[in-house]
């Protein structure tokens, strides 16, 4: 018998919360969007005519949504970082049950107080930890739990993030000031990393870790003598300096759109001149990348050690040419190694009776060159509607509590950097 289509409302109506909603679209059997809140009234509209709502199902935040009788299932709250645990506890408190945005709090303490609130309460809520729904990182779990690796002695695992994304978020954009975002770049960026780890360790658990890092390259010290401060205005290096905003942005206007110019997001046919004018007129994209605010890290290790006596190291590299994930999985009896953009994943199988030793064969990776995080982001969409229909947990399932093993390391792993590379526990 067809069910009934889960109901969700917007908290937080941006581009994350409106790439999870538009999943209504392709399967209106399943998801139905029947309301938004958010402060900015042309997002609002966008979205009422977009899913086809009401008017009266518009609220100007998460608060005022919480202020009248619960109309629908669920919430997909796509507020920032910082705005999740607020928008989120008084929505709880009403009934909804949650897809949410990571990182789910921005410190232990907060992480806590949500647990204790969504306990309370008896909701179902889910990390949009994208990754562990690509067909390249369930491949890996269900390898791990298919027992041919043996057991688990280490995972290596590193992101390279692009000198072009980095500008875009860590250096110039919205998480680059840790005082404003209230994030670190390894839990805005590489939580979902860290939380594979934790994941394909399941059910052993992270123990202990430590971690370094520092800012590397986009400093005050490190700008040519005659740079100026804002690229198109005052540099006269605009067309040599490979990190200009002409060059990472203008010479190449479909790259970051939706960041660089947030600020033309409402004009509706933006043109070129629109762009350039944007960047003369105070534009932060067009600052100077050794002469922002930035005071997170451009590079950090961390190195976590498990239960079982297992290690795991992550690298998150800022500034690389391509952006990359890579991982290597060593088990008793073999191991995987792989590179998440490029859908290469191979498994080598401890055999001695070869004359190489080993047996080695690239994995099947079908469909993992899907769009948005290798077909993540409409997986994990779907497995939401499943669990809230159902409330049984997929091999993915970023349920809330399966979710807190890698944010508490992360939290943790920072801690750890603060502390100079001190080894610090993890209690979970
Ligand atoms: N899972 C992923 O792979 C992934 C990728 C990128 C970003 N993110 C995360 O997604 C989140 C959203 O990022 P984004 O770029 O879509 O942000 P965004 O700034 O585009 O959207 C946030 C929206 O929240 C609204 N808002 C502010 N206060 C509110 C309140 N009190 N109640 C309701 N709405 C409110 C804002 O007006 C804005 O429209 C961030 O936490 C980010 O870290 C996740």
């Amino acid at each position: 018998m067809a069910k009934d289509p889960i109901t969700a409302v917007i908290v937080g109506g941006g581009h994350r919360a409106v790439t999870y909603a538009d999943y209504s679209l392709r399967h209106p059997e399943d998801l139905k969007i029947v309301g938004i809140a958010d402060p900015d009234a042309e997002r609002r509209e966008m979205c009422r005519l977009k899913y086809g709502f009401g008017e009266d199902r518009c609220y100007e935040s998460a608060e005022a949504l919480a202020a009248v009788p619960r109309f629908a299932d669920a919430v997909i709250n796509g507020t920032m970082d910082h705005q999740h645990y607020a928008t989120a506890v008084p929505l709880l408190e009403k009934g909804y049950d949650m897809l949410l945005e990571k990182p789910f709090a921005v410190s232990e303490d907060e992480m806590r107080r949500l647990l204790a609130v969504i306990e309370k309460n008896g909701n179902r809520v889910m990390i949009c930890h994208v990754l562990r729904y690509s067909p390249f990182y369930i491949a890996v779990k269900k390898r791990i739990l298919s027992g041919e690796l043996g057991d688990i002695i280490n995972v290596q695992m590193a992101e390279h993030v692009s000198y072009h994304h980095l500008s875009t978020s860590y250096i110039r954009g919205k998480w680059a000031n840790s005082d404003k975002s209230k994030t670190t770049m390894l839990l805005a960026k590489s939580c979902h990393d860290i939380d594979v780890m934790a994941w394909l360790m399941q059910p052993v658990k992270p123990v202990s870790v430590s971690s370094v890092g520092s800012i590397f390259q986009f400093k005050p010290e490190n700008a040519p003598a005659n740079a100026g401060t804002r690229c198109t205005v005052d540099c006269p290096l605009v067309d040599t300096c490979r990190y200009s905003a002409k060059k990472i942005y203008l010479e190449h206007p479909d790259r970051w759109t939706c960041y660089a110019w947030a600020d033309l997001e409402h004009k509706p046919d933006q043109t070129m001149e629109d762009r350039v004018k944007s960047f003369l007129n105070g534009n932060p994209y067009n600052r100077c990348i050794y002469k922002c605010d930035n005071n997170v890290v451009d590079h950090q290790a961390v190195m976590v050690n498990f239960s079982s006596g297992a290690t795991g190291t992550f690298n998150l590299v800022g500034g690389s040419a391509k952006s990359t994930r890579t991982l290597k999985v060593v088990g008793t009896l073999g191991e995987l190694t792989g590179v998440f953009e490029d859908n290469v994943l191979v498994e080598s199988l401890i055999a001695s009776d070869t004359p190489e030793g080993y047996v080695e064969a690239p994995v099947d990776l079908s469909g993992a060159d899907a769009e948005g995080h290798g077909g993540g982001d409409d997986n994990l969409t779907a497995d939401f509607i499943r669990y809230l229909r159902t409330g049984e947990q997929s091999v993915s399932c970023t349920a809330i509590e399966n979710s807190v093993a890698g944010h508490l390391t992360v939290f943790k792993a920072d801690e750890s950097m603060r502390l100079g590379g001190a080894l610090v526990k993890i209690d979970l």
